[in-house]
């Protein structure tokens, strides 16, 4: 086994921040338009020395592993950070603990910036709108309004 993938399986097996928050300032959730997994990022900010920082970061991922080993390690870089610092962090960054991914899985780890850069209220701007919802976005949409982004899709409302 690699070097990375002994770090992705020790995360897959061990992840830090795994679920829902309840007290959460902020939540993102991102769908990818090219595999059809979804991850939540939910996040509480604190004061602190007169400024606002992220206190904690917790996520949930629907379908991708790699996805929950990089959120895993991104919710962890991610405390204490501002929310300008948070929103500079790309994919490659917030992956950094794991070393580099291979080619085929770096769009998981810009799922986890597209997450995290909604819950931060800057959603992506650019790219092509999926031309379908994933079935499994529609299982996973709950009852109440949700915005929902894709990761290279502009935001689109739920209809609940
Ligand atoms: Fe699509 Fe990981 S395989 S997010």
């Amino acid at each position: 086994m690699s070097d990375i993938e002994a770090k992705l399986a020790d995360a897959i097996e061990n992840p830090q921040n795994l679920g829902e928050m309840v007290d959460a300032d902020a939540v993102g959730t991102v769908g990818s338009a090219d595999c059809g997994d979804m991850l939540r990022m939910w996040i509480k900010f604190k004061e602190e020395n007169g400024r606002k920082v992220i206190d904690r970061a917790s996520f949930q991922s629907f379908g991708c592993q790699t996805a929950i080993a990089v959120a895993s390690v991104a919710t962890e870089l991610l405390k204490g950070k501002t929310p300008d610092e948070a929103k500079n962090m790309s994919g490659e960054e917030l992956a950094a603990p794991l070393g580099a991914l291979p080619p085929v899985k770096i769009h998981c780890a810009q799922l986890v910036e597209s997450a995290l850069r909604n819950a931060l209220g800057d959603a992506p701007a650019t790219g092509k709108p999926s031309s379908t919802a994933p079935t499994l976005l529609e299982k996973m949409v709950p009852a109440q309004k949700l915005k929902v982004v894709f990761a290279t899709g502009k935001p689109r409302e739920s209809t609940g």
